[in-house]
């Protein structure tokens, strides 16, 4: 038992590294050192902040071993220089940032050979601290992605075209009733997710599929983003200051809407989810759809309640992890797929794609639930709660399994759009 989540450990830490090494290998020194946009790191911050963060967790604090480079904790602290700043630092060069991540990575390998994932400590029990590492680390490849979008020049990522979709309209009554919100049972799940707790959630509608490219350009076209009826107040606000008039990457062309995806510019595809938009443009558009966006609970209800049972499942399709015929994850394809691509993938009740393709904005703030503790630390929720963030939901083809789940919460500011972020509509019933 001990030695097979030994195994599926190493698995998923080498897997992972993989990916990071993908992401950072495809760019030359320049464009790793470089600041491709002021709301991103240099990918050799993210690279060397992947190492720092594995040492802190897992060479001092589970192993219990010397420091391997404590002089630098400073520069690969978050919370202590913002995003724009940090090319500035004295920071690693990448040379020194590879050699560094793969010196903890071998002592990681080391301390996990010798662990006891002791239940009475929670940091290591079911594995914790070295699934919550693999999942920071994937969640900073997911961001190191969204970088190499934002980056100018030659494209240097391939990857094969996602399967076809089929017609998914309409949308899907979910039945007022209780269900159970979070995990206390998921081994890796971070402590936002946590405690399970009875949400007594009044029946609704929820939108089969995400809002496609051919409904939102719909939108465009009806003159939305000039009405400020569709718009709260501060979205209009924003919609005014940034000037927003389409989704991010969007080029109007003689021939209709391309996107610039990755350094490629293609045809906008009608059918696959609106990707690049910012929670007021979700908003918006939800509203000049005679809708509103779906609160949290209700993405979740729609994503994980059995209505034969009465009980959670982990993903919309079942308990089992997800697999390539479910959804669109892991970055297996460089954007979303159309709607309809996943049947194996969808709901009880038929609603398709919650997992995977794009990140979709719910209306809800992000906040503790019922219970909660902060655990390791204050600082990966906590000291978010309560914020301007607005939560996302579900993942998107950016991101992977290990880090996306029917519980897993993610946030940002509603102005944000560098992210692979889309949304689906709901109704009252
Ligand atoms: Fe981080």
């Amino acid at each position: 038992m001990t030695q097979d989540l030994r195994l599926a450990i190493a698995a998923e830490l080498e897997r992972t590294r993989a990916r990071t090494t993908l992401l950072t290998d495809a760019v030359d020194e320049d464009d790793l050192i470089r600041q491709h946009s002021p709301l991103m790191s240099p990918l050799v911050w993210d690279l060397a902040h992947i190492g720092n963060q594995e040492e802190l967790w897992l060479v001092r604090d589970v192993g219990g071993r010397d420091p391997v480079r404590r002089d630098i904790d400073e520069l690969y602290d978050a919370f202590k220089h913002a995003r724009r700043d940090r090319p500035a630092l004295p920071l690693l060069n990448p040379a020194e940032a590879r050699t560094y991540t793969a010196t903890v990575r071998d002592k990681v390998l080391d301390v996990l050979d010798r662990v006891r994932f002791d239940p009475s400590r929670r940091l290591v029990d079911d594995g914790f601290a070295f699934g919550m590492i693999v999942q920071h680390e994937q969640q900073h490849d997911e961001t190191m992605l969204a970088t190499h979008q934002l980056r100018a020049g030659t494209p240097v990522l391939s990857a094969p075209p996602p399967p076809p979709g089929r017609e998914i309209t309409g949308e899907i009554l979910i039945k007022a009733g209780k269900f159970v919100m979070g995990t206390d049972t998921e081994p890796w799940a971070l402590d936002n997710e946590r405690p399970a707790h009875a949400v007594d959630v009044p029946a609704f509608w929820i939108d089969a599929a995400p809002t496609t490219n051919e409904q939102y350009a719909a939108f465009i076209d009806a003159g939305g983003y000039d009405d400020p009826r569709w718009w709260s107040e501060c979205g209009w606000a924003y919609r005014i200051r940034a000037g927003l008039e389409k989704p991010l990457h969007w080029l109007r062309d003689h021939d209709g809407w391309h996107c610039r995806r990755f350094g490629r510019v293609e045809p906008v595809h009608p059918h696959e989810p609106v990707v690049h938009v910012c929670y007021h443009e979700a908003e918006a558009y939800a509203a000049w759809a005679g809708k509103r966006l779906p609160t949290e609970a209700e993405w979740e209800k729609a994503a994980r309640h059995d209505p034969a049972t009465g009980r959670s499942r982990r993903y919309p399709w079942g308990d089992d992890p997800p697999e390539a015929r479910h959804a669109n994850l892991g970055q297996r394809h460089l954007g979303p797929a159309p709607v309809g691509a996943y049947p194996d993938g969808a709901s009880p009740l038929g609603v398709h794609q919650l997992i995977g393709d794009v990140w979709e904005w719910v209306s809800s703030g992000f906040e503790p639930y019922p219970g909660f503790t902060a655990f390791p630390y204050r600082e990966y929720s906590e000291v978010f709660f309560g914020g301007d963030y607005r939560v996302l939901r579900g993942g998107s083809f950016g991101t992977d399994a290990a880090a996306c789940r029917g519980t897993f919460r993610n946030w940002d500011h509603p102005i944000r759009r560098q992210i692979f972020s889309g949304f689906r509509c709901a109704r009252a019933a």
